[in-house]
């Protein structure tokens, strides 16, 4: 017999984590814990949840591919006019959410997105396979569109139009720094104790170490 949902659990029994054993620089246990992610050859170790709010205070989230982690700041790249860059917009605060789950570990992140200098949009859209950066240039993200022939019809003529030609970045496409204030450190133990470890951004700008009941 199929198991019903709510059937579906598992024990967590992978690691732990302890107030001594974290590193006292929450971007350092982040590189660590990413870096495990990438080795251990989990699927999508740089994928992670964004989530913003609406100027009516709704909140939504979709996935993105963290890019950069440069001066402090988690790098993602996307359409300035998406939903979710319209939301931003409007209101920068943001949180990040990376699930490994095949190491019973997550990561929750909060802070502040800024756009990215030109010049560090430029550098990473350059490094872009060519077809990625002309679905760039012609997909308006999030817009309602008539079908899928619309979107390869633009897609053709836009290649044709780059042929041999250095494709320029569009100004709706770049990159979002999210300077963190908050980060929390997840991982399963058995009988749902988990370990939680959050670090809270201090005034004089060190960060407080502390457990959280799971
Ligand atoms: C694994 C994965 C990686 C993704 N990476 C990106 C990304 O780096 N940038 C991006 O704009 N969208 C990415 N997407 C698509 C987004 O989830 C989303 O559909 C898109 O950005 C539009 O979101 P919005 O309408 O909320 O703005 C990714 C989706 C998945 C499942």
């Amino acid at each position: 017999m199929e198991a019903t949902i709510s059937d579906i659990r598992q024990e967590y029994k992978k690691g732990k984590l302890t107030e001594s054993s974290t590193n006292d620089n929450p971007f350092r246990q982040f590189e660590e814990w990413l870096d495990e992610a990438i080795k251990q050859k989990v699927n999508e170790p740089t994928a992670m949840l964004v989530a913003t709010v609406s100027a009516e205070g709704h909140p939504s989230t979709r996935t993105v591919l963290l890019k950069e982690l440069e001066n402090g700041t988690f790098i993602f790249f996307t359409n300035y006019e998406s939903r979710k860059g319209r939301q931003l917009a409007g209101n920068p605060y943001i949180s990040l959410s990376f699930v490994w789950h095949e190491l019973e570990r997550q990561v929750h992140i909060e802070g502040k997105a800024e756009k990215c200098p030109a010049k560090v949009s430029d550098n990473y859209f350059s490094t872009r396979p060519y077809k990625s950066r002309i679905g760039a240039r012609i997909s308006p993200q999030s817009q309602v569109i008539g079908s899928r022939v619309q979107i390869m019809k633009a897609f053709a003529s836009e290649a044709l139009k780059w042929m041999g030609k250095e494709i320029k970045r569009p100004d709706n496409w770049g990159g979002y720094a999210v300077t963190p204030t908050r980060f929390e450190f997840w991982q399963g133990r058995e009988s749902r104790l988990h370990d939680r470890i959050q670090y809270t951004l201090q005034p004089d700008g060190s960060w407080e170490k502390v457990r959280l009941a799971p």
